[in-house]
């Protein structure tokens, strides 16, 4: 099976391109910045451009599509990172016949719920920032393709992915680098019939999310970010989507 990561440079990108390797996989790494060397096939590619992405995706099984601006930023940037980039690969993934792609989707989609809402896959979006508005644009088009032209696609609405919780919001939305593995990996060996969105967030007895449907891929998170609990800062949020939901919030806590 090939499977394509884009955005493999970066912090979730380069714990998949390791967690992901199997012998019956290869692994193809890409991003807009060098890659080191030893993983594998490596490809510098920016998504912004619709050919480089055909070659990129050309033979591929499925794809992982990280790459992007994972926070606040002026909207031109947002815009070619996130939504243009996004409308390429799954464009080029439909020209090209891959199978599956996993979109790295975000919780702050839903951040303007207040702490302590259950939410599910279901509940109505609610962004918290123009960066969440930009992954929702993402999901839609998941859902585009999935349902016009028949590509299974998975959205993942990644919570707070740290190599260890580092605030009170975190107790609630981390997911551990072992549990990413886990999720990416059995999203992959079981794609959908159409499109999925699913949580992405550890066992953590604080969490907010309720999703039924993550069994049915055969993740089960071991990781509970309780037991970090005496380390980390009090911060205090009015929303979920914790920094991202402040009026005047430009950047700098994603
Ligand atoms: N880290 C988190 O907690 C978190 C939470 C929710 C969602 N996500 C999503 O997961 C994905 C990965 O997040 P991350 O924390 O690893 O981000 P990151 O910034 O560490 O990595 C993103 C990578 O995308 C690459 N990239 C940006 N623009 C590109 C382009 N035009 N062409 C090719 N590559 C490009 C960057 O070079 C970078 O290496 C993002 O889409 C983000 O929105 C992350």
């Amino acid at each position: 099976m090939r499977i394509v990561i884009t955005g493999a440079a970066g912090r979730l990108g380069s714990v998949l391109s390791d967690g992901l390797q199997r012998p019956d996989r290869d692994i193809v790494r890409s991003d807009l910045t060098a890659l080191p060397a030893g993983r594998g096939e490596a490809h510098r590619v920016d998504l912004t451009s619709y050919e480089d992405v055909t070659g990129l995706v050309a033979g591929a099984d499925a794809v992982v599509h990280l790459a992007g601006i994972p926070d606040e930023a002026p909207f031109g940037d947002l815009m070619a990172a996130n939504i243009w980039a996004t409308r390429n690969v799954f464009e080029a993934a439909r020209q090209a016949k891959v199978r599956h792609v996993v979109y790295a989707s975000s919780a702050h989609v839903v951040g303007m719920y207040r702490p302590g809402e259950e939410l599910g896959p279901a509940t109505p979006p609610a962004p918290d920032s123009m960066y969440a508005v930009t992954k929702l644009f993402g999901e839609n088009v998941a859902h585009l393709y999935a349902q016009k032209h028949g590509l299974a696609a998975t959205c993942l609405r990644i919570g707070s992915f740290r190599p260890t919780p580092e605030n009170a919001r975190q107790l609630a939305t981390w997911l551990s680098p072992a549990d990413a593995v886990q999720l990416f990996d059995r999203c992959l060996d079981n794609p959908p019939q159409g499109m999925r969105v699913l949580y992405g967030v550890s066992a953590n007895r604080r969490s907010w999310w309720v999703d039924d449907a993550i069994d049915s891929v055969g993740y089960a998170a071991a990781d509970d970010a309780e037991l970090f609990a005496a380390d980390v800062d009090v911060d205090e949020f009015e929303f979920q989507g914790g920094p991202f939901a402040q009026r005047g919030y430009r950047g700098g806590a994603g």
